[in-house]
């Protein structure tokens, strides 16, 4: 075998190496086991349960745009193993995103799941930043689609003069979302103002007023 074949097989083992590594959720071990949310089992994802329909698998929560008169214009409606029982154990999941003019689905990381979304509706400017700190920044318009890496911070605001709508793709059943802003300023019990002072090097008064323009999660 020539050298050059040999460098591209173990490319190719390589490849096929990693892709078994970058699905984001574990592979299935039957045809379907359709989340039961009310057993007590605890375990990776849901226990299975026994009596499924078609109607386990099926959701009509993504065909009308989501309420967007909210504090940052924009609303997500998810499609995930919550709505969707008969996703359990298939590692994806969907979700709508719209978005008022001005709108902001504001820096957030998916813990579990790569992202990619399709614009249905308008234009917003995107992007996502890596472990490095490098922002890949892009407008996207209506028919394109843009990706967000697994666990990377991303957002999506919607500069525009009209209304704006995505369908996003995801590589799990339940993709987690942390909103980065939420996760330090509204957790519960609350982060100590002395570390966020400390780390967003400002005095604890500016910690304060951020703090108070966020409800605490339960
Ligand atoms: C199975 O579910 C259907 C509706 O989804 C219900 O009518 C039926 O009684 C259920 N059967 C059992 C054995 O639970
Ligand atoms: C948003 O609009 C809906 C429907 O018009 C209304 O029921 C709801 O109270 C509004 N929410 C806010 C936060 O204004």
């Amino acid at each position: 075998m020539a050298t050059y074949d040999y460098g591209l097989m173990i490319g190719m083992m390589m490849a096929i190496f990693l892709a078994s590594f970058a699905s984001a959720d574990p592979d299935m071990l039957q045809d379907v086991c359709v989340a039961d949310p009310n057993s007590g089992v605890k375990l990776n994802g849901f226990p299975c349960k026994s009596n499924i329909s078609a109607n386990d698998f099926f959701f009509m929560g993504l065909k009308n745009p989501g309420l967007t008169n909210n504090t940052f214009g924009a609303t997500v409606t998810a499609a995930n193993v919550q709505q969707i029982p008969g996703l359990n154990t298939l590692g994806v999941s969907m979700a709508r995103i719209d978005y008022a003019p001005g709108g902001i689905n504001p820096p957030h990381t998916h813990p579990r799941a790569t992202e990619i979304v399709f614009v249905l509706e308008g234009e917003l400017d995107v992007g996502f930043i890596t472990t490095d700190n490098k922002l890949f920044p892009k407008t996207i318009k209506k028919g394109e689609v843009f990706t967000f890496p697994r666990g990377l911070i991303h957002f999506q605001i919607n500069n525009g003069k009209v209304p704006a709508a995505v369908i996003a793709g995801f590589n799990s059943q339940l993709p987690g979302t942390q909103r980065v802003a939420d996760a330090l300023f509204a957790s519960s019990p609350t982060v100590d103002d002395v570390v966020l002072a400390k780390t967003f090097q400002v005095e604890t008064k500016v910690v304060e007023k951020i703090k108070s323009k966020f409800a605490p999660k339960k």
